[in-house]
């Protein structure tokens, strides 16, 4: 016995733990119910009477050893543990991939810089729409023949209810709760029943821009739009006003811009014109200013509405339209 005493005694000084699953395994081997310390404890009974006490004391000790051993392993791992979670502020810090706002994002916020800087406010107006705001409110009768422009996305048992084909529809949204004067700007995001190709896609943004107040007239919108221009594309930017139909405006006109890629001199984008269109505009047709209880005699206004992909493009020369939609990373990391 006083040899298994010393032997066991010898394993405990030599006790070794990483973890407290190791020193859990020790303490079964040992102290458990069934552990061999305990073991011994049980054979003390068959000890003879005279080696009793000393036996016992040995005994005592050795358990008492084991216990103690085992709960300094334990707090030297717990230590060891908490110095490893322990935060390193010395560390270099690992890159952070900072994301890059859409260009899309911003060429909408540098058009509504400029526009802000002469007064036009952003309007809202929802993207699913009913047909009065998108067509009816806007000049465009039942069965007119015009409504066939846009290819529009209805929603089915709802031939009232459609994805707005322009923001145009913000227009009279506006006009039927504010009253003149009346400088909006409205961007957003449209849609059109159209395939998906590299120049078309089923979805695209436009800003819409209106001015409602006395004595407007179609020089103060040639003159707003000519600024626009310089700002956006430069000083050196020149633009043109080509007659157009749109129901919602009389007259209309569609404007180009000297194409700022060739600089005008020709060149595939602006198909060798030296012009490519951005917006439509006009005046107000007297019938949407009635369909929202304002005043054609009183009041007139200039309208316009423009793309943000076609700016874009022509800002940024990007020759996909799909490329917007696709999230590509590659893509819009370069916009920084
Ligand atoms: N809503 C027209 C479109 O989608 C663009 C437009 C033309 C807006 C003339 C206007 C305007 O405000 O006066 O294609």
């Amino acid at each position: 016995m006083k040899q298994i005493i010393e032997q066991i005694s010898a394993d405990v000084d030599s006790f070794k733990a990483d973890s407290l699953e190791e020193l859990e395994a020790l303490r079964i081997k040992y102290l458990s119910k069934k552990g061999e310390i305990s073991e011994l404890f049980n054979q003390f009974r068959d000890v003879p009477a005279d080696q009793k006490r000393e036996i016992g004391q040995l005994l005592n000790q050795l358990r008492d050893k084991a216990q103690q051993k085992i709960n300094n392993l334990k707090e030297q791992v717990e230590l060891k543990k908490q110095e490893a979670d322990k935060l390193d502020l010395t560390r270099t810090p690992e890159p952070i991939a900072l994301g890059t706002r859409h260009p899309l994002s911003l060429v909408k916020n540098e058009i509504i810089e400029i526009f802000s800087r002469i007064g036009f406010v952003v309007a809202d107006g929802p993207e699913i729409e009913d047909d009065w705001h998108v067509f009816e409110s806007l000049n465009f009768p039942p069965e007119h023949p015009a409504r066939d422009m846009q290819d529009t996305f209805f929603i089915e048992k709802h031939p009232d209810i459609l994805l707005r084909t322009h923001t145009s529809s913000v227009e009279t949204r506006v006009m039927t709760t504010q009253k003149p004067p009346i400088r909006i700007l409205s961007p957003g995001r449209v849609y059109r029943n159209e395939a998906i190709s590299y120049r078309a896609h089923c979805f695209f943004h436009q800003v819409e821009g209106l001015y409602v107040d006395k004595n407007v007239s179609f020089a103060d919108l040639k003159q707003v739009l000519l600024y626009f221009a310089r700002e956006m594309f430069g000083e050196n930017t020149q633009i043109r006003l080509r007659p157009s139909y749109f129901p919602f405006t009389e007259p209309s006109a569609e404007m180009d811009i000297s194409c700022n890629i060739c600089g005008g001199k020709g060149c595939p984008f602006c198909k060798g014109t030296g012009w490519v269109e951005i917006l439509g505009c006009g005046m107000v047709d007297p019938n949407v200013l009635k369909a929202c209880n304002i005043d054609p005699d009183v009041y007139t206004g200039y309208a316009f509405g423009l793309g943000v992909e076609r700016i874009t493009n022509l800002k940024y020369q990007v020759k996909d339209l799909r490329m917007f939609s696709e999230n590509d990373v590659r893509f819009l990391n370069q916009f920084k």
